[in-house]
C-alpha cells in the first residue's frame, strides 16, 4: 500500500485528483466511484480540471433500495449534484434502487465484469466498512442486497419527511466486486477514522475489518490526513 498523508481534506482533494489524472494518462477507461463526504473534495478538483470523462464509464459502489434516482437522498442524485452534471461520463452506472433484488444484483455484477474497473475510489466507515459491506461480510461477496443497521436507519431518518420513506435496504458491490478493480484509492479523514485506518493497514486481514482485505490487493493508494493516521505505528 502506498500511503499519502495530507494536511486536510482540501489537500486530499488535490492528491486524489493527481491519482485520477495519472490513471487517465495511463489509459484508464472505467472509474469506480463512491458517495459520502470524503470524495467531495476530489470531485471538486475533477470538476475544476480540464480532464474529460465524456468517453469514459463510471460505476458507483452502492444505492439505497426503494429510492428512485430523482430522490434527493439517492446516491444517483448525489452523484449528479457533486460530479456528473458538471463532468458527464459516457455512461454512469449506479444500482437501480427501484429494481428487484435478484435482477439488479446480477445485472450490476454483470456490468462490473463487462467493464473492468481501472480505478476504484473508496471511503472508509468508522467500523472499517467499504461500500455498504459491514463487518462480517464475506470477502468473496459480489453485488448484493444489504440490510441497513438500526443506527444507520435512525441516522438517516432526519433526511426524510416520512419515516416510511427511510430506506431499510441497499444494493452494494461486494468486497469481491471491489477487489476486482485494477487500482484502488481509499481516502479517510478525521480522528473518528483513526482506529479503522490503523486496523486496515496494520491489523490482521479479517472479515471483521472489511477494509483489511486491501492488504491483499496489489495496487492500493491510501490518502489520509494527520488525524486519520494518528494511530498508525
Ligand atoms: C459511499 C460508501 C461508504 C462511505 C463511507 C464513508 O458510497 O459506500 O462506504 O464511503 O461510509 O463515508 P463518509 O465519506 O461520509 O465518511
Amino acid at each position: 500500500m502506498k500511503i499519502l498523508q495530507v494536511k486536510d481534506q482540501q489537500a486530499g482533494g488535490r492528491a486524489g485528483y493527481e491519482v485520477f489524472a495519472e490513471a487517465v494518462k495511463n489509459g484508464a477507461q472505467v472509474f469506480g466511484l463512491a458517495t459520502g463526504s470524503t470524495p467531495i473534495s476530489i470531485y471538486d478538483e475533477l470538476k475544476a480540471s480540464d480532464l474529460d470523462f465524456s468517453d469514459k464509464i463510471s460505476i458507483n459502489l452502492d444505492e439505497y433500495k426503494g429510492l428512485p434516482g430523482t430522490h434527493e437522498q439517492s446516491y444517483r442524485y448525489f452523484m449528479n449534484e457533486h460530479l456528473f452534471n458538471a463532468k458527464p461520463f459516457k455512461e454512469s452506472y449506479v444500482p437501480d434502487g427501484m429494481a428487484d433484488t435478484e435482477t439488479e444484483t446480477k445485472r450490476y455484477e454483470g456490468i462490473i465484469d463487462a467493464n473492468p474497473i481501472d480505478l476504484q475510489i473508496l471511503g472508509l466507515g468508522q467500523n472499517g466498512h467499504i461500500g455498504f459491506n459491514e463487518p462480517g461480510t464475506p470477502f468473496d461477496s459480489l453485488t448484493h442486497e444489504v440490510t441497513l443497521t438500526e443506527s444507520t436507519i435512525e441516522a438517516n431518518a432526519r433526511f426524510f419527511e416520512n419515516e416510511n420513506e427511510v430506506p431499510r435496504y441497499a444494493y452494494s458491490m461486494g468486497i469481491g466486486s471491489i477487489m476486482k478493480a485494477k487500482q484502488i484509492l481509499l481516502v479517510a479523514y478525521g480522528a473518528a477514522k483513526a482506529d479503522a485506518v490503523a486496523a486496515m493497514i496494520e491489523g490482521p486481514v479479517t472479515e471483521e475489518m472489511p477494509a483489511s482485505i486491501l492488504q491483499k490487493h496489489a495496487n492500493v493508494t491510501v490518502i489520509i490526513d494527520e488525524a486519520a493516521g494518528a494511530k498508525l505505528t
